[in-house]
C-alpha cells in the first residue's frame, strides 16, 4: 500500500494561513484586543506613535480647557508646514533671477500652487500665534514650575526657532516687502553691541541683502532650522513624559 504525500500548499494558501494563524497580526499587535485595562495600557506602551502618550492620565487633563491642545496644534502646524514646504520646493529656485518669478508661477500656473503657498503662509502665521498662546497657557497654569523648569527653557528655544523660521521664510518671495523687511531686520542685528556688525555680515553674506543672503536664508529655512526644531521638539515631548506628564491643576 502506498501512502500519498499531502499536496504542498500553494503560495497563496501559505500566505493566507500565515495571516489567518495570526502571526502577522500578532507581530504587529502584541498585547491582544484592548478590551481590558491591562491590554489597553500595553497597547499604548508598545506602539511607537502612541507611546508618546502616558498610559494613565489625570482626569482633568482630558478636558479640552486644560491645554486647549495649543502645544499639539503648534506641532500640527509644524507638520503641515513641512509637507506644504516640500511641495513648494519642487517649483521654487532660490536665485535672485528666479525667486520672484517662481513665486508668481506657483500662484498662477502651478496646479494647487495657490493653495499650497497660502496654506504655507497661513500655517506659518498660525504657528507663531499658537506657540505664543501655548506659552501663555503654560504660564497661567503655573506649569513652568519645578520639575518642569527645564522644559520651559526648551520651550523658549522652540519659540525662538519658530520666529527664526518665520523670519528666514519672509525673504524667499524676493519682492519689495521681503527685501526691505529683511534689510531692516538684519540692520537691527547689526546695531547690537560688540559682534553686531560681524553677525550681520555672517547672516547675509555681505554688506547688503543680495544673492548671498537669499541662499543663506533659504538653506537655513529648509534644512538648518527645521532640523534643529525637530530635535528640540523631540526633547520637549520626551521631557513632558519624564516630568510625570502634564502638570496637575493648582
Ligand atoms: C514649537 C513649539 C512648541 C511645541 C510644538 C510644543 C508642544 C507641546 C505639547 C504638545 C505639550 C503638551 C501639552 C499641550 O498640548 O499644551 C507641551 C507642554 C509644555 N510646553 Fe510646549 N511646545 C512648544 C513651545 C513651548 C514654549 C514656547 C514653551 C514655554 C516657553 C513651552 C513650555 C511647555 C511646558 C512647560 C509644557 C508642560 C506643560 C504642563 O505640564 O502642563 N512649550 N508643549
Amino acid at each position: 500500500m502506498t501512502i500519498e504525500k499531502p499536496a504542498k500548499p500553494s503560495l497563496e494558501e501559505r500566505i493566507y494561513n500565515y495571516v489567518m494563524n495570526g502571526r502577522v497580526v500578532k507581530s504587529i499587535i502584541r498585547s491582544g484586543y484592548p478590551n481590558t485595562p491591562r491590554n489597553q495600557m500595553l497597547m499604548v506602551a508598545t506602539n511607537v506613535f502612541l507611546h508618546l502618550h502616558p498610559t494613565r492620565i489625570n482626569r482633568t487633563h482630558v478636558k479640552i480647557t486644560h491645554t486647549f491642545c495649543l502645544g499639539g496644534l503648534s506641532f500640527f502646524m509644524f507638520l503641515g508646514l513641512t509637507i506644504t514646504g516640500v511641495l513648494l520646493m519642487f517649483y521654487y529656485v532660490p536665485s535672485v533671477e528666479r525667486a520672484y518669478e517662481d513665486m508668481q508661477a506657483i500662484q498662477s500656473t502651478v496646479r494647487f500652487g495657490f493653495l499650497m503657498r497660502n496654506l504655507h503662509r497661513w500655517m506659518a502665521h498660525s504657528m507663531v500665534l499658537l506657540v505664543f498662546m501655548h506659552m501663555m497657557r503654560v504660564f497661567y497654569t503655573g506649569s513652568y514650575k519645578p520639575p518642569r523648569e527645564f522644559n520651559w527653557v526648551v520651550g523658549v528655544l522652540l519659540l525662538v526657532l519658530t520666529l527664526l523660521l518665520s523670519f528666514t521664510g519672509y525673504l524667499l518671495p524676493w519682492d519689495e516687502l521681503a527685501f526691505w523687511a529683511i534689510t531692516v531686520g538684519t540692520q537691527m542685528v547689526g546695531s547690537a553691541p560688540l559682534f553686531g556688525e560681524a553677525n550681520r555680515f555672517i547672516l547675509i553674506g555681505g554688506y547688503e541683502v543680495g544673492a548671498n543672503a537669499l541662499i543663506r536664508f533659504y538653506t537655513l529655512h529648509v534644512i538648518g532650522l527645521p532640523l534643529i526644531t525637530t530635535v528640540f521638539m523631540a526633547v520637549h515631548f520626551w521631557r513632558i513624559r519624564r516630568d510625570g506628564g502634564l502638570a496637575k491643576p493648582l
